[in-house]
């Protein structure tokens, strides 16, 4: 095993540490209810985009026995709480085709999870909560507790090709960028995901 093989999970970190820091600028802390609205439409469309596609690559037995965590509808309770439409669809470019690729996308989603307990300190200060509005932070700060699990599970996977697995995360961060890029923003994101698919 190299050392590369060793430590895939931070291989992917630092291979993706740009798409994240652009991500996290873009989505910056909610100050009002509508900057959280916006967040809340982005981040459907965006979980409408992955979760079919990381529920397809679990249906093939490429996670073994680990589920994603699915939090699409909490986002559309939480939209309905707030008396939000969801934002228009669009077309998919999220594609998982192999296994790496696949487990590549999985750790962006399941990463997530890890910056949820600060979204959702935001949310809370504008009057939001786990029963209200912020049903998807919740689940997802809930997620975070297994995560060293899954970062083993995944550095265990040795067999398959790192650098077809950052492509996979890249892909994931790429579309959550275009859901939640604030140049398009969540009225009309097809002209941004169009542009890059
Ligand atoms: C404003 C929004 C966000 C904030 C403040 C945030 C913050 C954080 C924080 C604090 C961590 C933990 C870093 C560590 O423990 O080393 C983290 C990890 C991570 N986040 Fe975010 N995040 C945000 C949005 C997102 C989104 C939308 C995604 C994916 C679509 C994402 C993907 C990841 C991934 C993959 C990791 C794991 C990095 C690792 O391997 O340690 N984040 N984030």
């Amino acid at each position: 095993m190299t050392d590369l093989q060793a430590t895939l999970r931070f291989h992917l970190r630092r291979k993706t540490a740009d798409l994240h820091h652009r991500l996290d600028t873009h989505i910056g802390a909610f100050r009002t209810r509508v900057d959280y609205g916006r967040y809340l439409q982005s981040a459907e469309l965006f979980r409408r985009l992955a979760e079919p596609e990381l529920t397809a690559a679990s249906d093939e037995g490429w996670f073994g026995d680990w589920r994603p965590g699915l939090v699409h509808d909490a986002l559309a309770a939480d939209l309905g709480d707030c008396g939000l439409e969801p934002a228009p669809g669009v077309e998919q470019i999220l594609a998982l085709a192999d296994p790496a690729a696949a487990w590549g996308a999985l750790y962006v989603a399941e990463g997530a999870s890890l910056g949820a307990n600060i979204l959702l300190q935001s949310a809370e200060a504008i009057g939001f909560s786990a029963t209200r509005g912020a049903r998807h932070l919740a689940a997802q700060s809930r997620r975070s507790t297994p995560w060293p699990r899954f970062t083993a599970l995944l550095d265990s996977r040795t067999d398959l090709d790192p650098e077809r697995m950052v492509d996979g995360a890249r892909m994931m961060f790429e579309t959550a960028l275009a859901c939640f890029d604030p140049a398009t923003g969540s009225s009309n994101p097809s002209t941004k995901l169009a542009a890059f698919a």
